[in-house]
């Protein structure tokens, strides 16, 4: 296989360092990225040469930091892009597209596709524990892909999680273990563990790799736009890893003559019960300043957020601009996305269509470019953030006249 990853850079020091399984820079602390050399897939990394591959995320392998053949997650990934033009109408944006990562093979949430990428580097680096910390949907995707793998899976969660979440990954055959406490005591624990143990912790000591698998979110737009590249693009931020990788992703597309170099802008999302990146942007910080989460929307409860200075460096060099909507307006986004173009997400998604929202009326979209949301996890894994109001328009017998009386009242009633 013809691979351009080349070894680990540090963000912070810029120290390069060999392939392996490691947490952070050994001089300064700072997180690492895999090092690519595109002159070495400039030839066979084309146009013509991805369309003819399966569609699945392995379809951008060689911009991916393995050195086999994957092993993991072949079906993940090239979830679709849709028009949104009902909801567009309503939130005032000319011309929206959903990017629904909900649908993604087989946990639904993005969260597989970093998990590919993590399980099959773990293989190479021939281990047999993975694991991780999570606030839900990396824990079902982990536990899911260990399974399909033939992994031992072990992982750590808050211990409050939403059910569909705990079930989700209990259901693997993983060991589940609940941390009393929030996300960020959990990932300290995994640390711990890692120092201990040697198990490959996805978003610890896989980090590096895990996270590059997001950079398929950001391939897949711009292929599904005929190679060109979105005006928008409103990302949901829990570490801040995805919003960075999204734009890595763009930049080295076009590097790779793959799509014009064009303006493009990303918007950060995050709940108004924890947003240390929204608050820093609007602040004008250079840093977040830790924050203990207090929201519904537990998938993006990252008080500490890793790539928190990282997202808001990408924020400001796209000219972007980040909006943290209330828990309300998150369950509003949420029922808006499903009712007008029939897609249910979870809390993270409602997040970004809420922030949408607040970012169209304040302008951000008035160039009239293309503006995706990335929804990034499904609905029916937080379901409890509908539950104040009931689903049933009326509880009837089974009997015509009383469906009659209920159809014929209905207006009246309320
Ligand atoms: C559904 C969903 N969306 C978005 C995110 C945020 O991703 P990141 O931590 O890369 O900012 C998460 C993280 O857990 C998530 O579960
Ligand atoms: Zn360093």
């Amino acid at each position: 296989m013809i691979n351009a990853v080349v070894g680990l850079r540090c963000k912070e020091c810029g120290r390069d360092q060999a392939k392996e399984p490691v947490a952070a820079c050994p001089e300064c602390w700072g997180g690492l990225e895999p090092l690519y050399d595109l002159d070495r897939v400039r030839r066979t990394f084309t146009r013509e040469a991805i369309a003819s591959r399966p569609a699945d995320l392995w379809r951008y392998r060689e911009l991916l930091p393995l050195d086999d053949e994957p092993t993991v997650g072949r079906g993940t990934g090239f979830t679709p892009l849709l028009p949104a033009p009902r909801l567009g109408r309503r939130l005032g944006i000319r011309d929206l597209w959903v990017k629904y990562d909900a649908a993604c093979h087989p946990t639904l949430s993005f969260k597989d596709r970093l998990v590919a990428v993590a399980l099959s580097k773990a293989r190479e680096f021939g281990m047999d524990t993975v694991g991780c910390a999570s606030t839900g949907n990396l824990a079902n995707a982990v536990a899911a892909g260990a399974a399909a793998a033939g992994l031992r899976a072990v992982i750590l969660v808050p211990e409050d999680l939403e059910a569909a979440k705990l079930v989700g990954s209990a259901v693997y055959g993983a060991t589940l273990v609940g941390v009393r406490g929030n996300y960020d005591r959990v990932n300290r624990l995994c640390t711990e563990i890692v120092e201990r143990h040697g198990w490959g912790i996805v978003n610890v000591n896989l980090r590096a790799y895990y996270a590059e698998g997001s950079k398929t979110v950001g391939f897949e737009i711009a292929e599904q736009r005929g190679w060109r590249l979105p005006g928008h693009v409103v990302v949901p931020m829990a570490g801040g890893s995805m919003l960075t990788k999204i734009e890595r992703a763009f930049r080295q597309l076009v590097e790779l003559g793959l799509v014009e170099a064009r303006p493009f802008r990303l918007h950060g999302a995050q709940p108004a019960g924890c947003a240390p990146i929204s608050g820093a942007w609007k602040a004008g910080l250079a840093q977040p300043r830790p924050v203990k989460p207090d929201t519904i929307v537990r998938s993006l409860a990252i008080g500490d957020p890793t790539d928190g200075a990282a997202a808001l460096a990408a924020i400001r060099r796209t000219d972007g601009r980040a909006e943290d909507p209330g828990d309300d307006e998150v369950v509003d986004g949420i029922r808006l996305l499903a009712e007008t173009e029939g897609l249910f997400a979870e809390t993270a998604g409602g997040t970004v269509v809420a922030a949408a929202q607040r970012l169209a009326r304040a302008g951000a979209f008035a160039d009239g470019e293309p503006v995706v949301l990335q929804i990034s996890g499904q609905g029916m894994k937080t379901v409890e953030a509908l539950s104040g109001r009931p689903p049933f328009a009326a509880v009837i017998d089974a009997r015509i006249a009383d469906f009659e009386t209920f159809w014929n009242d209905r207006g009246t009633a309320a």
